[in-house]
């Protein structure tokens, strides 16, 4: 059965590759490529951190960018290579899509905390449990120096979780974790008010970017 899905998972890439190729553009298959390659690297880097890189800001983020916000940036600047704009437009429809991927995995930190998935009104917590630590638990150890013990004794012990919870409670690592979430949703945000002006149908263009703005305060207010 493993077998089978990993065929699939196979199959479902070279079929992804082929439509791919089947655009006659080597740089937007470069982009994708790098984008595949940063998603397998990202979830290699959750796998096999240290203890000291697991409680690294610098390395979730880095994770984070891999793992999420690439595949959507990459996506979004070869949109705007496939439509003929200039490689200044490219870069801003980059760095939209980097810092909503970045936004959109920080929303899903919290709610792995916060979010009704579960019954009893809390996160399914699914992260902790496996050890991975996000950006409140981690803004949590710069108030607590203490959690990182805790860390370090793993959380097979329900016990650890619910220290680990205490303290997070106790610290302001929800609330930095949203203000992070809401400077890149601005981000991304201010790079769609940077685009030029556009020549042709102005009134679709500024709907669409009204939309793609939208969508930045969409992701950062949902609670599910
Ligand atoms: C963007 O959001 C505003 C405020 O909620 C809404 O009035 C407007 O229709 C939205 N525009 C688009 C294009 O989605």
């Amino acid at each position: 059965m493993m077998q089978l899905a990993v065929l699939t998972g196979d199959f479902l890439l070279f079929r992804a590759l082929r439509t791919l190729a089947s655009l006659k553009n080597t740089e937007v298959v470069s982009l994708l490529v790098t984008a595949i390659e940063n998603l397998v690297t990202g979830e290699t880097m959750q796998m096999a951190a240290t203890i000291e890189q697991r409680c690294s800001m610098e390395y979730y983020m880095q994770k984070t960018y891999y793992k999420t916000a690439s595949l959507i940036s990459n996506s979004c600047k070869a949109i705007a290579l496939l439509s003929g704009q200039t490689p200044g437009v490219a870069k801003l429809a980059f760095e939209y899509g980097k810092n909503l991927g970045l936004a959109y995995q920080f929303i899903d930190d919290i709610l792995d905390f916060t979010g009704s998935s579960a019954s009893l009104g809390k996160g399914s917590l699914s992260d902790i449990r496996r050890g991975i630590i996000t950006a409140p638990i981690l803004f949590a150890i710069e108030e607590f120096p203490q959690l990182h013990a805790v860390i370090e004794q793993g959380f097979d012990d329900p016990a650890n979780v619910d220290t680990a919870l205490e303290y997070l409670w106790k610290s302001r690592g929800i609330q930095r974790t949203r203000e992070l979430a809401t400077k890149h949703a601005s981000l991304a945000a201010a790079a769609i008010d940077s685009l030029p002006e556009s020549s042709s149908s102005s009134m679709d263009v500024r709907k669409s970017r009204q939309a793609l703005v939208n969508l930045t305060q969409i992701l950062t207010a949902r609670n599910k």
